[in-house]
């Protein structure tokens, strides 16, 4: 389960030469503008700043995402210094959106302190489809503010503003109530609860899959009409 962004290779349904999906005679792909995603940084809300994450992040990240009970319902391994920087200098490099299978991860850091406290991702699943990913990850030591929700806000700004998908998904583990409340609060709808769909870190885990479409945010977003 997400949030992290494997490299392009591990991903299953792309550079699949020549795919297009879709059956004979069938529009091949969804229409709608090219999704392209190259943002000006550092991408500002009320209280934090969203940026590529650098070297100098190092610490920060360390200082969270070595934590096992960060690590518990997520892909990867606790991180020591050798692994982020290994991230750092591939995967997480990325700053743009071209191509099915890329994703971009930024930091999330509190403008009044300037710490960086977590970052979240978007993940390009399906061009066919218009269809992304989303995940989050914040330091304990900086949870209970609404951080998380207010980055991940900004995530789906950029996922169905910029790139212009049809559809975002969050995958989460059914045992994690944080970010099952958090997927809640930025008006995510349920769509399944899978049972023991994977066998994650010893043991079958459910997943619980949140969606939202490019038509449900616009409701979300949609600016009150002007009273004369
Ligand atoms: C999932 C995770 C990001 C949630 O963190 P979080 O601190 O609960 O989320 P937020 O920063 O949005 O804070 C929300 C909490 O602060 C409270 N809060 C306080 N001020 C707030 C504000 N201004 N806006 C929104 N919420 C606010 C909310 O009520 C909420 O508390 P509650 O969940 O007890 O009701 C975090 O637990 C985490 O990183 N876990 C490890 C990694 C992980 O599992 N990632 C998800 C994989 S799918």
């Amino acid at each position: 389960m997400p949030p992290d962004i494997p490299p392009v290779e591990e991903r299953a349904g792309d550079g699949t030469p020549g795919y297009e999906g879709g059956g004979a005679g069938a529009e091949p792909v969804a229409p709608g503008p090219p999704l392209v995603l190259q943002p000006t940084f550092p991408i500002r809300t009320a209280r934090l700043l969203l940026r590529p994450l650098t070297a100098a992040d190092t610490d920060d990240l360390l200082e969270y995402r070595s934590l096992p009970e960060v690590c518990r319902y997520v892909p990867f391994l606790p991180m020591d210094r050798a692994a982020v920087a290994q991230k750092l200098e591939h995967v997480w490099a990325r700053t743009e959106i071209t191509g099915e299978g890329q994703g971009v991860i930024l930091g999330v850091q509190v403008v009044e302190t300037g710490r960086l406290v977590g970052d979240v991702n978007l993940f390009l699943h399906s061009r066919e489809h218009r269809s992304a990913e989303v995940g989050w990850v914040l330091s304990p030591h900086h949870s209970g503010h609404g951080y998380a929700t207010e980055a991940a806000h900004a995530i789906l700004h950029l996922a169905f503003d910029d790139l212009k998908v049809h559809r975002v998904t969050a995958r989460v583990d059914a045992r994690n109530l944080a970010s099952i409340r958090l997927a809640q609060r930025l008006g995510m709808r349920q769509e399944a609860l899978l049972l023991q769909n994977e066998w994650f870190k010893g043991g079958w885990s459910d997943e619980i899959d949140f969606a939202l479409l490019e038509s449900e945010w616009a409701t979300q977003h949609r600016e009150p009409a002007a009273t004369p």
